[in-house]
């Protein structure tokens, strides 16, 4: 298995998470859309790539990326595009004239060379009338032989940010309501699911559109963090080919200290381990492993830190918000847990004691903070993520 750092990961390099797949596809048996929830880098891109080569019986997947997309017209369009493009549409047997007509008619606005054998681009393509309509549309003629088309949408929420910060609250709400009509549509009730899914948190999003009911119907599923079992044997698996010699006490110890075992820190904590083994030789003992933990700090791997920190920045305002934040996290750093009367008193600080639950509980989604299990204070939920805040941020 390669150390593949940053990129999302398909076949070999996927380490299995045999519970987090039969989750979401129990899920997607039980009928109705899915949000998969979780923060940045914990392997969402990656679940999305492993079902979509290991589909079940009658499942055919389409992977859309949305995040650069930030109007309606623009999202239904890449939608249609990937449905276009996709095998399960190109290799269908039973195609009524309406869809051809509309298929035809999407083809030839959305620029897309490919050629489907049922598609006579010389058809009277009537009368475009936007990307959601003839997206549904088409869905609608779809005969898949009993199968279901399940259309994966990673980073859902961003484009709803984008439009929400480009057009305004009230195009972000329609955004979200045709969207909501369209994955309710009764005549794609047994062959079209969605798979949604973003790196920032939909529920604090949403709660700022007023907008919480049009998402009520979603699954929610999570990805949690790997076992101990499991980042043990991820860490095994990650130094098989180096011929490094570390006894499993020696492993556990050093995953300890990352505390929040996400396939993307032990992977980086695995480069830092191969790095010092290069330099220093067998065995890794715990001196060995502490100096890998204390490189995971290094200059050299800010710019995987910095993925997170603009994904917050992006999205706080400037400002009151941005300032909060900071003194909030900066607090969090400390080694007594942050209590939440703390909290309020930084919200009052900075004035907006009226609206700063939202942000805290981004800040829980996006995985930089927990409650701590009296639910009065929060603590850093990753001590790999609080020793780079305290380093290079605070
Ligand atoms: N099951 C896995 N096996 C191997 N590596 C994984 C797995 N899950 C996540 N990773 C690693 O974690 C990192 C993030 O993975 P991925 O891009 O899939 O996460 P993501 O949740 O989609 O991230 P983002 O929020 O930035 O889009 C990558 O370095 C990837 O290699
Ligand atoms: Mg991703």
């Amino acid at each position: 298995m390669r150390n593949v750092i940053g990129q999302a990961v398909s076949g070999s390099d996927f380490f299995e998470r045999p519970q987090v797949i039969s989750k979401i596809r129990r899920a997607i048996r039980n009928g109705s859309s899915i949000y998969l929830s979780a923060p940045r880098r914990v392997g969402k891109t990656s679940a999305m790539n492993f079902l979509q080569d290991n589909p079940e019986t009658g499942q055919h997947y389409v992977y859309v990326i949305t995040q650069s997309i930030d109007s309606v017209d623009g999202f239904y369009k890449e939608l249609a595009k990937q449905v276009i493009d996709s095998p399960a549409f190109r290799t269908m047997s039973k195609v009524t004239d309406t869809l051809k007509k509309v298929a035809s008619g999407l083809l030839q606005r959305i620029n897309l060379k490919v050629s489907v054998p049922f598609l006579d681009v010389s058809l009277d393509k009537g009368e475009p009338i936007n990307f959601q309509t003839d997206l549904e549309k088409l869905l609608e003629e779809l005969d898949l032989d009993g199968g279901k088309l399940i259309i994966m949408v990673d980073e859902f929420t961003e484009t709803l940010d984008n439009i929400f910060l480009k057009h305004g609250k009230q195009e972000a709400r329609r955004f979200l309501q045709l969207f909501r009509e369209l994955m309710h549509n009764r005549k794609l009730a047994n062959k079209v699911q969605f798979l949604l899914t973003g790196s920032i948190g939909l529920q604090p999003l949403v709660k700022k559109l007023d907008a919480s009911d049009l998402v009520n119907q979603l699954q929610y599923v999570d990805i949690p963090p790997l076992t101990e079992e499991e980042a043990c044997t991820l860490f095994r698996k990650l130094i098989e080919l180096e011929g490094i010699q570390i006894d499993d006490e020696t492993v556990r110890f050093i995953l300890q200290k990352i505390d929040w075992l996400m396939p993307f820190h032990v992977q980086l904590l695995v480069q830092e381990v191969i790095d010092v083994y290069e330099s220093n030789g067998n065995p890794i003992d715990r001196q060995k492993a502490e100096k890998a933990f204390q490189q995971v700090f290094h200059q050299r791997n800010k710019i995987y830190f910095e993925q997170y920190y603009e994904r917050l920045k992006k999205r706080l305002e400037p400002g009151a918000e941005y300032l909060f934040v900071h003194d909030v996290l900066n607090r969090a750093t400390e080694e007594i847990p942050l209590e939440k009367s703390v909290v309020h008193d930084l919200a009052v600080k900075h004035g907006i004691a009226d609206n700063y639950k939202a942000t805290v509980e981004s800040l829980e989604y996006d995985g930089y903070l927990h409650q701590t299990d009296d639910n009065k204070a929060y603590r850093f939920n990753s001590s790999i993520l609080k020793i780079w805040w305290k380093k290079y941020v605070s």
